[in-house]
């Protein structure tokens, strides 16, 4: 039989008792794939429309066939990131394991292993209340000044690589570059070691089933360098966490540090790509601020608010059957916040724009024990590599500004590619010859 709350081509409720006022998972057929949130052109029209249909909790695939439940609404969001006893991010409990769901080419396998991560970002309860403190005196230790410094450095270093050819893709340049490079200094690393890890990490998310080597390989040179900041007594991020009692092992030290540098150059690499893209694509938006009415911090908020980096969280997976509205979220379902859909939840959003002008209330940076550990440093870098890139470069996007072809990740939103063109430097002056040009004063 069929319900008639949501019954379209798109979600279809079949095979419920009338008398069952709940919704389950396996009830509905034809579920919108998650990366159609991301991938759409108008980030709001995809969870507007479910949203419309289901109300705060929306069915959706993960990869067709890959159910899972997707939470639109601002307070069922904070509700889910907030109780983490009921749901936690331990894929070992996915009723999907039992039902064997995922063939073995799916790109599912490193998100819903069988077996519980590792890392950081994916421990739950006691493990995880034991992973954080270390990670958080790291993290607040680190000198924003000498981070600004650091990224700005880094920024000069790859906008000459490229200014004088006069075109560029400031996605594959830039800001998937910047961010991890800058980490890995905040690491102590070297920049050859830096450059390694980024190999390897490209190549793990690459290779597939030769990942495993490849993260062995990664796991032995970071903590190789984790060894060798504690003999050095550094007190950069690598040197907090290697003295830190709260560990078991130089593993666990490795397996922080990474998951650190991956969490922030994933988010930065979106956040840094997508101010570009809308400074780039939207006039409006260039002309506020290059007009100066709005500060470059204003710019990156904007961001966060209307087409957020990070829309869709890792899944977490419920510990028990709980109902949400008229859904039953069946023990072992997994969960996804919809971070972009809560943002714009339309019992917490504002119907002025101006509204969210110095506003931070955003989810972007999460929410309870797993929120974001570095919301200010981020941004710093962020901050800086936005600024650099218009300071130094008079770009154009290349092509329809209104077709930029986003990245295919259900979970990240970020063009995937930015190509641009801009006038060839100008030649600099002769020594000594007065009054220097604007460009001496840039910085
Ligand atoms: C220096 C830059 C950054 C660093 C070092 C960093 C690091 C981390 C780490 C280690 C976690 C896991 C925390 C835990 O599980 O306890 C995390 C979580 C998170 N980060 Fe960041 N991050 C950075 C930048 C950003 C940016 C720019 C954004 C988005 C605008 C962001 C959004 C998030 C979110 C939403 C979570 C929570 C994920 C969840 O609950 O599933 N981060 N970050």
């Amino acid at each position: 039989m069929t319900w008639p709350r949501g019954a379209d081509e798109r979600g279809t409720v079949t095979a419920r008792p009338p008398s069952d006022p709940l919704i389950r998972l396996r009830d509905v057929t034809h579920r919108t794939l998650l990366v159609e949130t991301t991938a759409a052109s108008d980030a709001n029209e995809v969870y507007e429309r479910l949203r419309l249909q289901w109300g705060s909790v929306a069915p959706v695939d993960l990869e067709p066939g890959v159910p899972a439940w997707l939470v639109l609404g601002h307070d069922e969001a904070v509700g889910v990131l907030r109780d983490d006893r009921t749901f936690i991010k331990d894929p070992s409990i996915w009723h999907g394991h039992a039902e064997n769901l995922l063939g073995p080419q799916s790109a599912l396998h490193l998100v819903l292993p069988r077996a519980p991560k590792p890392t950081l970002a994916d421990a739950d309860g006691a493990k995880h209340a034991r992973m954080r403190p270390p990670v958080d005196d790291a993290l607040s230790q680190v000198d924003e000044a000498r981070a600004a410094a650091i990224t700005r450095r880094l920024c000069g270093m790859l906008i000459d690589r490229f200014e004088d050819r006069g075109r560029a893709d400031l996605v594959a340049e830039y800001a998937a570059v910047v961010p991890f490079l800058a980490l890995s200094e905040l690491d102590g690393l070297e920049p050859g070691q830096a450059q390694r890890l980024q190999e390897i990490t490209r190549a793990i998310f690459e290779s597939g089933a030769a990942a495993r080597e490849r993260t062995v390989e990664l796991l032995e040179i970071v903590t190789e360098h984790i060894a060798h900041s504690r003999r050095l007594g550094t007190r950069d991020i690598a040197g907090v966490l290697a003295v830190h009692d709260n560990f078991e092992s130089d593993l666990e030290r490795a397996q922080t540090l990474t998951a650190i540098t991956l969490a922030a150059n994933e988010a930065l690499l979106a956040w840094i790509a997508q101010t570009l893209a809308l400074v780039l694509s939207d006039p409006r938006f260039s002309n506020r601020v290059s007009g100066g009415r709005l500060h470059i911090d204003d710019a990156l908020d904007e961001v966060l608010w209307r087409s957020t980096t990070n829309p869709n969280l890792m899944p977490r997976f419920a510990t028990r059957e709980v109902v949400i509205g008229d859904k039953l979220i069946e023990r072992g379902a997994a969960v996804v916040v919809g971070v972009h859909a809560a943002n714009h939840d339309p019992l917490v959003q504002s119907a002025d724009p101006w509204d969210t002008v110095g506003n931070r209330a955003y989810l972007s940076f999460g929410a309870g024990p797993h929120r974001c550990p570095a919301p200010r440093l981020g941004r710093v870098i962020a901050r800086i590599a936005v600024a650099e890139l218009l300071q130094r470069l008079q770009v154009t996007l290349v092509g329809d500004p209104d077709k930029v072809e986003w990245a295919t990740s259900p979970w990240m939103r970020f063009p995937a590619r930015l190509p641009v063109t801009f006038p060839p430097p100008v030649s600099p002056p002769a020594p000594g010859a007065w009054p220097p040009g604007p460009a001496e004063f840039a910085h």
